[in-house]
């Protein structure tokens, strides 16, 4: 029993095949195109640009968006390392902050450390400490858990502050303020990854969605070489080779057909993980913000009274069971190579990184799976909690 692993159906194999078949399989083709404006009408965006993976689309949005060695970007600590390589790649430096009870950026936390601990002057926020400008907040929606970040958005308003809205997981999940919107959707320009183990998947891609035109444009631009005059390759700026192939395109628009499908399994995986342990004392299955809808794309346990090997002890008896575990994402701030940069009152993360697991969340979970893997929970539980 699996965490997410690839579904791939008939109906993808002939979508691939028309593709092939047609011999348009480059980055510029109709396919590429229609599944951009697929995946535009989906997310209720203007624009969507797709690209070879998430970790492309973070890069080029942060470029787009303006980072470079004089800017810092404010980061959550737990989450996917690809959330914070791309900070690295511009030369600039990632600020990190902590997590709430949903594992979601602590939004309360950014906005006192911005009223406190930066100034503002020339319309940029500076941070007192190191002298950089805030650019950018990456606001990452784990496990496609919705972040709902409405309040910081007014104030980075204010100070001119961008979010880059991580949205890698979250394909499918929406925030409500007067109506619900698609994570990506809310910030200046949002991320998505189309990876094998997301809840759709590309086999490998991403895409860049936005509401803005410029950045639309530059993302295009940047994505494909930046072409300028594509007769006499002319490249006025350093691009990058991003875009995402029409084969995976093609992939992808036969995918999206069955996303609401996927999400409806997925919740009710969730919700009979959630009934085996409501009544389990110091187990807790993670659940999610009021004026969220999410695609439950990964379930998460926590086993509060647990250490970190205890922990992994519940996960080798599973394993034993045929039944796949993973930790949750390791917290940037305990990277090695990360240690030097800044970190802002880290707690939550780390606790949770010791006594969390995934578990498995696969569209082919049955209830009865889920029912399986409850019972060997509870008892690899409590041997390791009686000893
Ligand atoms: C939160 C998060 N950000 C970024 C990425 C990077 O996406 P990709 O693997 O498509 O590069 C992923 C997934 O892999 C992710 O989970």
């Amino acid at each position: 029993m699996k965490l997410s692993v690839p579904h791939i159906h008939k109906d993808d194999i002939s979508y691939i095949r028309k593709v092939l078949k047609s011999q348009w399989i480059s980055t510029s083709s109709k396919t590429v195109n229609n599944f951009e404006n697929k995946l535009s009408s989906f997310c209720k965006t203007k624009y969507s640009v797709a690209l070879n993976s998430g970790t492309s689309a973070i890069h080029l949005g942060l470029k787009i968006l303006g980072v470079n060695h004089t800017c810092e970007v404010i980061v959550p600590s737990l989450t996917f390392i690809a959330t914070v390589n791309p900070i690295l790649y511009l030369g600039a430096k990632p600020i990190i902050f902590d997590v709430d009870r949903y594992h979601n950026l602590k939004i309360n936390d950014v906005i006192n450390f911005i009223k406190k601990k930066t100034i503002f002057k020339n319309n940029k926020t500076i941070n007192k400490k190191t002298k950089k400008i805030i650019k950018v907040i990456i606001v990452a929606h784990m496990w496609g858990r919705a972040c709902n970040f409405y309040e910081l958005k007014k104030i980075c308003k204010k100070r001119n502050i961008f979010i880059l809205e991580d949205a890698a997981e979250a394909l499918g999940s929406y925030v409500k303020k007067d109506k619900y919107k698609h994570c990506g959707s809310i910030g200046d320009l949002g991320c998505l990854s189309f990876n094998a183990n997301k809840i759709i998947t590309t086999g490998s891609g991403g895409a860049i969605i936005t509401n803005n035109k410029n950045f639309y444009l530059k993302a295009q631009y940047l994505a494909n070489q930046a072409k300028d005059d594509t007769f006499n390759y002319i490249h006025n700026e350093c691009g990058y080779n991003y875009k995402m192939n029409s084969i995976c395109a093609a992939l992808g628009i036969s995918q999206l057909k069955r996303l609401r499908k996927k999400i409806s399994l997925r919740k009710n995986i969730y919700k009979r993980y959630v009934l085996n342990f409501k009544k389990t004392k110091n187990i807790e299955i993670l659940s999610f913000e009021n004026n969220t809808k999410n695609n439950y794309w990964m379930n998460v346990i926590n086993f509060k009274k647990l250490d970190f090997k205890q922990t992994e002890n519940i996960s080798v008896g599973l394993s034993k069971k045929g039944i796949e575990t993973r930790r949750i994402w390791r917290p940037l701030n305990l990277q090695i190579y990360l240690k030097k940069f800044q970190k802002v009152n880290i707690f939550n993360a780390n606790n949770f990184y010791s006594s969390c697991l995934c578990l498995p969340s696969d569209d082919n979970i049955s209830k009865a799976d889920v029912d399986k893997i409850s019972k060997y929970i509870k008892k690899i539980y409590e041997t390791i909690n009686n000893h």
